[in-house]
């Protein structure tokens, strides 16, 4: 394991706490998920079952013996932990690197609590380094990279990859990105958008960083 990854699973166990006695949990994607999900495995009794952002967790959270539940079925969820790739003071959020950002997004948004677990290297001033990743409906991707550009960034399109939703992914590079929301209602309101990575209007609630032997909290 290198250092990268013994951060993302100290942040991964950091957040253990946040899920005592809670039935339902939302759980994310991507490597540092991927730990939790394995802490989850070993404690498994403690709860129902969790609602899932992707296949690919869906498979892992199966593998471990745990109940993987319909968003339509379980109402609010109490807690929700995932990880991202950016993060600023805010708690506001660049996602979808592993391009499963619209079930996030709902996910994020039928919960009470988000915990965003991360290592050290996510956190930035101003949100934008990291290619911006825009979930798009296939036949508008040409007509949605237009309008990034008009917003000054570099569209590029996720090549061979389909998202869970069978829709396609632009990752919009040189974005420098100093008023998150008002970018996040402009790009929500672009037709044949899905969902912008974007999570500013709902930011995560507590973000646990993993900086060396410390977990730092936000
Ligand atoms: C998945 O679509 C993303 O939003 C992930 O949460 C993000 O890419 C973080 O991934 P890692 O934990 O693999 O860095």
């Amino acid at each position: 394991m290198n250092q990268d990854d013994i951060n993302k699973k100290k942040a991964a166990q950091a957040a253990l706490k946040y899920i005592k006695d809670v039935p339902v949990i939302g759980v994310g994607t991507g490597s540092t998920v991927n730990h939790f999900i394995n802490f989850l495995a070993d404690s498994r009794g403690d709860f129902e079952g969790a609602v899932s952002s992707s296949e690919g967790t869906s498979e892992r959270l199966r593998k471990a013996g745990i109940p993987v539940l319909d968003l339509n079925a379980v109402g609010t969820i109490e807690v929700y932990v995932d990880g991202a790739d950016e993060v600023n003071p805010g708690k506001q959020l660049i996602k979808g690197g592993g391009g499963a950002l619209t079930r996030e997004k709902i996910i994020a948004a039928a919960s009470r609590q988000f915990v965003c677990i991360v290592d050290g290297s996510k956190c930035v001033d101003v949100l934008g380094a990291f290619p911006l990743p825009i979930e798009v409906i296939p036949m508008a991707r040409s007509y949605v990279a237009r309008e990034m550009v008009k917003l000054g960034g570099q569209p590029v399109w996720r090549e061979n990859f389909i998202t869970d939703n069978h829709n396609q992914i632009l990752d919009v590079h040189n974005l420098d990105i100093m008023e998150p929301v008002k970018l996040e209602q402009i790009i929500n309101n672009i037709t044949g958008v899905v969902t912008v990575g974007l999570f500013a209007m709902r930011p995560a609630d507590v973000v646990l960083i993993s900086r060396g032997d410390k977990i730092v909290t936000l």
